[in-house]
């Protein structure tokens, strides 16, 4: 009978992942993201593998074909003309053959691939695919260290808050007041189109991720000079935890394939991150915090991005430190893990990234726990996902205290994580 019930819900994931996919890429959403999201494909990859493994292969292959010649790979491909987003092509102006944004989004493609890899039935097929990927991911991995940390100490900022991916957390309110909102082009919105403005990030906040476009547009998009001109400069846990996670997968996985030296340039980055994240931490939270570089100070915001750390291999007691804080986080919450401390008077459970529950982080989150032992916090996180799915359906994000599914709908990374959820929980 349980299986049955599970068998029905992969089946349902699956419709929403078949549903979203364009043929090489896959789509967040209709209507509300209709182009190719850089780390949503990487993790829809991992759901499209339990059916078919040549096409998650394609997902990933498909947005590295579109990695700028100086590395970065950017946040959104523009596919196909579409307007029901803004801000389109454009207004990115990024002058590429193909048109895309011209930030980056968490580097989870390591990851995904090394996952892929491990698990795959048909290794041949997975030795040769993974192989032509390596130096991409390895030139991408380059990048962020070169343009993003440029005095080379160990973590890499992010400059617009779409790149962390959690695009309007109370950790950026603080110095976003730093961003001016001056000359901003007129501009109307169509997310709020597709979904309850009550759940979006505010106009306040639209008018100074254009401003921070605007800006970095004004500047040629030249990665060189970015980092340096921007006022919103923030390290972020979360964001530098999956890409050391990823540089330490894509080691592993080298060293299997042979290739030697991006193993270890890769080692070596990972080895550096997990050093220096020892200065984002808090006991008073008990989890890391966003450091602001501009000031150099550390954001007194517990966010999600401060627990996703255990997805790397931080220091053994940092990890019991945030199970026991997600447990002591589990006591307020009916779904875990809300992406804001629910004791900060600034969360809100139903809008965007300050508070409610995502099944992305969640996943990363309960694979760091697992396999550092803490399984028992690890199986509650993915029960509580578990049940958001079966009472609220595919959503993009989850209120924490009711369950109430919000954002947009027939999520693919959602389905995805699903999938993920249900095999691994069998
Ligand atoms: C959006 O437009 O909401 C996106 O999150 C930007 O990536």
């Amino acid at each position: 009978m349980i299986s049955l019930a599970v068998n029905e819900t992969i089946a349902r994931a699956v419709e929403v992942l078949r549903e979203n996919d364009h043929g090489d890429y896959t789509i967040p959403t209709k209507g509300l993201y209709p182009f190719q999201w850089n780390w949503d494909s990487c993790l829809t990859a991992l759901g499209l593998a339990h059916y078919d493994e040549a096409r998650a292969w394609t997902e990933i292959e498909t947005l590295f074909a579109h990695q700028w010649p100086d590395g970065v790979v950017p946040h959104i491909v523009f596919h196909v003309l579409n307007d029901s987003y803004f801000p389109g092509p454009e207004i990115w102006r990024t002058n590429r053959p193909t048109a895309t944004s011209g930030i980056t989004q968490p580097a989870v493609a390591g990851f995904a691939v090394r996952r892929l890899f491990d698990r795959a039935k048909d290794k041949e097929l997975a030795a040769e695919r993974a192989r032509a990927l390596l130096p991409k991911i390895d030139a991408w991995h380059r990048w962020f260290y070169e343009n993003r940390d440029p005095r080379g100490e160990g973590l890499v900022a992010i400059i617009h808050p779409w790149e962390s991916g959690r695009d309007n957390s109370i950790d950026w309110d603080d110095a976003f007041e730093r961003v001016p909102t001056e000359g901003v082009e007129a501009y109307t919105r169509r997310d709020t189109l597709h979904a309850d403005p009550a759940h979006r990030p505010t106009k306040a906040q639209y008018d100074r991720y254009l401003w921070l476009l605007q800006h970095f547009r004004a500047l040629g998009w030249d990665n060189a000079k970015l980092h340096d001109a921007s006022p919103f400069q923030i390290v972020d846990p979360g964001f530098n935890a999956i890409l050391i996670r990823s540089a330490a997968d894509l080691a592993d996985l080298a060293e299997t394939l042979g290739e030697m030296e991006i193993a270890k340039a890769n080692r070596a980055r990972a080895e550096k991150g997990l050093l220096a994240m020892e200065r984002l931490w808090s006991d008073a939270h008990g989890q890391y915090l966003c450091l602001d570089r501009v000031i150099g100070k550390l954001v007194d915001s517990a966010s999600v991005g401060g627990i996703l750390p255990v997805f790397s291999a931080i220091p053994k007691p940092r990890i019991a430190a945030i199970a026991a804080t997600i447990e002591r986080i589990a006591g307020k919450a009916r779904y875990i893990v809300p992406s804001h401390d629910l004791d900060d008077p600034r969360f809100d459970a139903k809008r965007y990234w300050r508070g409610p529950v995502w099944l992305v982080v969640n996943y990363m989150i309960a694979d760091g726990l697992a396999a550092s032992g803490h399984t028992q916090v690890a199986q509650r996180i993915t029960r509580s996902s578990v049940d958001l799915i079966a009472e609220s359906g595919f959503a993009e994000y989850y209120d924490p205290l009711s369950g109430e599914p919000l954002g947009g709908g027939r999520f693919t990374w959602t389905a995805a994580m699903v999938i993920e959820f249900l095999k691994s929980e069998r």
